[in-house]
């Protein structure tokens, strides 16, 4: 299918390797919300963070090929972790939408408060990638920056647990370094992470500011919209689907945790 093929009314999709894409899902929902979204969560995979890169690149291709079934105008890689390594592979399969990740959002979002210092943290993926370091550096050469992999964040918050003594010790045993030496920012560079945002901020320096990441991206897919004219009629009734490849018990009040509300529709597949 050409792009000019491209209707408006079609739905855009999300992926993600679990619930963590939801809080970009939201952000979308926020801002445009006459607009169909179709989301996939691989709650049977997640998570990917500690997976190889081709592993995380094979699972990227099989999801987007399950979203495309929708004739999907845009790809919104929701995941960090896939944003880091495929989303050329992505690209060169569905050359007839555009796919967006979520890493150059947040990136341009975290330079525009013009820190001297800025922490990322991220999956092992992320991190190992080396990815927001690369690019916060093309648009700040001399910014201080350190990337720390925080593989615990994930389960905690897929079991919602986001907050109590057990949450304060994890982002302990992981950022007690940020007291000696503050950073202005931190980028929460894997989707799940805005889930532990009150605990983030009990626990930082009081001068750290978290990045908004998953509104950052939000605005990044309605400027894609526009500039391709496919936004959804604006008296379209808008909605969130879901469709997750393992519905272990309680995945709905987990999704409305993540979302505020509860989602249109689950429902289970097989990829
Ligand atoms: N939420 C994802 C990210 O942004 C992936 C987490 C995981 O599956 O490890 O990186």
């Amino acid at each position: 299918m050409s792009r000019s093929a491209l209707d408006h009314q079609s739905p855009i999709g999300v992926f993600d390797s679990g619930l963590g894409g939801l809080t970009v899902a939201a952000a979308i929902r926020k801002i445009l919300p006459a607009e169909r979204i179709v989301y996939l969560g691989d709650t049977a995979r997640v998570p990917y963070g500690p997976r190889s890169t081709e592993t995380i690149q094979a699972f990227a291709l099989q999801n987007a090929a399950f979203l495309r079934k929708f004739n999907i105008k845009l790809l919104v890689v929701a995941c960090n972790t896939v944003s880091a390594v495929a989303l050329e592979q992505l690209r060169a399969v569905m050359p007839e939408i555009a796919v967006t990740g979520v890493i150059l959002p947040g990136v341009r979002a975290a330079c525009e408060t013009c820190p001297e210092k800025a922490v990322v943290i991220g999956t092992k993926g992320t991190v190992r990638s080396g990815v927001y370091v690369r690019e916060l550096h093309k648009l700040i050469p001399e910014l201080q920056v350190r990337a720390i992999p925080c593989p615990l964040f994930v389960p905690f918050v897929e079991e919602g647990i986001l907050e109590g003594p057990a949450v304060r010790e994890m982002i302990h045993l992981y950022l007690a370094e940020l007291h000696a030496d503050p950073p202005d920012i931190l980028i929460p560079g894997c989707t799940h992470y805005p889930l532990l945002k009150n605990a983030l901020y009990d626990y930082l320096p009081k001068q750290t500011k978290i990045i908004d990441c998953a509104k950052a991206s939000a605005e990044h897919v309605a400027a894609l919209l526009t500039e391709q004219n496919l936004h959804a009629p604006e008296n379209a009734k808008g909605s969130l689907e879901c469709y997750v490849t393992d519905s272990p018990p309680g995945f709905e009040s987990q999704a409305e945790k993540f979302l505020g509300y509860p989602p249109d529709k689950v429902e289970k597949v097989t990829l």
